[in-house]
């Protein structure tokens, strides 16, 4: 993942509620958790990624789970809902780079556009995101050139999480097989170097 940026933005502004967030947690991981909630810097991470939309062929990762009865004569698809674990490439090619994957559920919600309702996760598999999470869950509505979906949550480095997620079709090279997505994703979240400052 070459194209993040990163900036800090200022101190975590919740030093008014540390006393009651910070007791009653036990367990040691607990301590991390909210030491590093409280006391450590938010910042912003800028994300920049391909999304590997495989609906058809032999490495396919995309499949229909239900269908409701009116799906196929509609135009908006409503009512179709698909699973996904879609590979996610630092370049638009299939070939280039592994950084994630996106896996979750989604699904036509609007009776008169193709706009499909996201519940997905993004599981980084690289660098410093290795096993860290990012939870979406939006409106993307498919014929709009340019869509805006909001990140709700995270995990890891993205602990505390929250945000939103830029996405464009790059290239349909088969509609039937493969669509590739451009992902760029913005989020505030608390940071993890932060941890390495902290006097536990
Ligand atoms: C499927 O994946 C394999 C292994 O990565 C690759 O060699 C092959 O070219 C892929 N096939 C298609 C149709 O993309
Ligand atoms: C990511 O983390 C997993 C589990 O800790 C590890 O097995 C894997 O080698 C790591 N991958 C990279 C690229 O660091």
């Amino acid at each position: 993942m070459g194209k993040i940026g990163t900036v800090f933005l200022g101190f975590c502004s919740l030093a008014i509620f540390i006393p009651w967030v910070c007791s009653g947690l036990k367990e040691e991981e607990e301590k991390i958790w909210s030491q590093s909630l409280c006391r450590g810097k938010e910042k912003v991470t800028k994300l920049h990624f391909y999304l590997q939309d495989v609906v058809g062929g032999p490495n396919r990762t995309v499949y229909d789970v239900a269908k409701s009865e009116i799906t196929d004569s509609l135009p908006s698809e409503f009512g179709e809902v698909l699973v996904l674990d879609n590979l996610v490439t630092a370049g638009p090619e299939p070939e280039s780079k592994k950084v994630g994957r996106m896996q979750g559920v989604v699904g036509l919600s609007d009776l008169h556009e193709m706009a499909l309702f996201m519940l997905v996760n993004l599981v980084f598999t690289e660098g410093k995101f290795n096993g860290s999470t990012l939870s979406v869950l939006g409106r993307n509505p498919l014929n709009d050139k340019v869509r805006e979906v909001q990140v709700v949550g995270g995990t890891g480095v993205f602990r505390m999480a929250r945000g939103y997620v830029i996405t464009r079709t790059h290239s349909v090279v088969d509609a039937h097989i493969l669509s590739v997505y451009e992902y760029t994703v913005v989020v505030f979240h608390f940071d993890e170097e932060a941890m390495d400052l902290l006097d536990m």
